[in-house]
């Protein structure tokens, strides 16, 4: 039998996942939303491509959640994205009970899936999810590291004029302007970006990553960014299902790593079958480790906000 994955919210980061799991011919797709014929005419556009693709995974789309049933991966995108002049956190009332509503819904219908939350703000969302749920903390985990970590990567890349893919690199910490993207553990086929850069144009580089979101919000005027973060969000499914062991930062609940108790922040972590299977204690200089805590403060007080709510 092959893998089912379900994606609840198939808006355009929904539909973007999608795409790129059909592409690899992944598993089966569920795309579930509240608009009515949204996800069963996008199910069918991709499903009209896949003899193009070489794909032969089914994609379904639907209004209910009986068709999640079974599910290996549940992909949560289902929330509002953010206009000009918003930040992530001025989301996070509306997306709360849009998250908690589907989150009920998944626990009923798929309670052995791994759940990977995308809706923002991010850390705050998959604590709800976490809260809702009620799986251990191997099976809920947040996108967005995965995401910033490929624009840093993909900045680096136009700045050396080399090709992206040889460029690696990782962002931690919470998925807003506090992220905390790490220069020292950057290289290019090896080679530090420290060796290749000089400072300022690596303090220039990690400045844009951290706005990056933002960037696209004002080019775009009516939402937000969807084809890096559909893809990034495909790439943890794809390691997940295929157990492929990708190394990925992600937003994981920590208890006790990084001296952090009780936050869900991004951190890096080795993913394949049954979610989270390792976290990665990184060693960090004394200036990463308090970025990274001041990162956590932050969601910490998201995550209050989102006790409140849940009361
Ligand atoms: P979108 O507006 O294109 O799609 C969201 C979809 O959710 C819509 O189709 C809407 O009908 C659906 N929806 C709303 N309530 C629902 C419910 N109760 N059940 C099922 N579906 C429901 O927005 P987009 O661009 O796809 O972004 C989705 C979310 O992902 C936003 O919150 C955005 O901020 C976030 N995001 C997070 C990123 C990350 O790195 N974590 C990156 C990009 C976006
Ligand atoms: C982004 O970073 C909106 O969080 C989304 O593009």
């Amino acid at each position: 039998m092959r893998p089912k994955i379900s994606i609840i919210g198939a808006g355009h980061v929904g539909a973007e996942a999608a795409l790129g799991l059909v592409t690899k011919d992944v598993g089966d797709i569920v795309l579930v939303d509240i608009k009515e014929g949204m996800p069963q005419g996008k199910a069918l556009d991709m499903y009209e491509a896949m003899p193009l693709l070489g794909s032969s995974v089914s994609v379904q789309g639907t209004n209910t959640y009986d068709e999640i049933e079974g599910s290996d991966v549940v992909v949560i995108t289902a929330g509002l994205p953010r206009k000009p002049g918003m930040t992530r956190e001025d989301l996070l009332k509306t997306n709360f009970e849009i998250v908690k509503g589907v989150c009920e819904e998944v626990k009923k219908r798929a309670p052995n899936a791994v759940v990977i939350i995308v809706t923002n703000p991010l850390d705050a969302m998959v604590y709800t999810a976490y809260k809702v749920l009620g799986f251990e903390r191997t099976r809920v985990m947040g996108m967005a590291g995965a995401l910033d970590s490929t624009r840093f990567r993909a900045f680096l890349a136009m700045e050396l004029g080399v090709s992206p893919a040889d460029v690696t690199a990782m962002v931690l910490g919470t998925h807003g302007d506090l992220m905390v993207p790490l220069p020292r553990y950057a290289s290019v086929a090896g080679i530090p970006i420290t060796e290749l850069l000089p400072e300022e144009k690596i303090q220039a580089i990690v400045d844009r990553t951290r706005t990056a979101g933002t960037e696209i919000v004002k080019l775009l005027k009516t939402g937000s960014a969807y084809y890096a973060p559909g893809l990034a969000t495909a790439a943890m499914v794809e390691s997940i299902v295929r157990d492929l062991n990708r190394v990925v930062p992600a937003s994981v609940h920590l208890e006790g790593e990084y001296g952090i108790q009780d936050v869900f922040v991004g951190v890096p972590v080795v993913l394949g079958h049954g979610g989270v299977k390792r976290i990665l204690e990184l060693p960090l200089k004394e200036d990463e480790l308090a970025k990274l805590r001041t990162s956590a403060d932050h969601v910490k007080k998201l995550q209050e906000q989102v006790d409140a709510l849940l009361g």
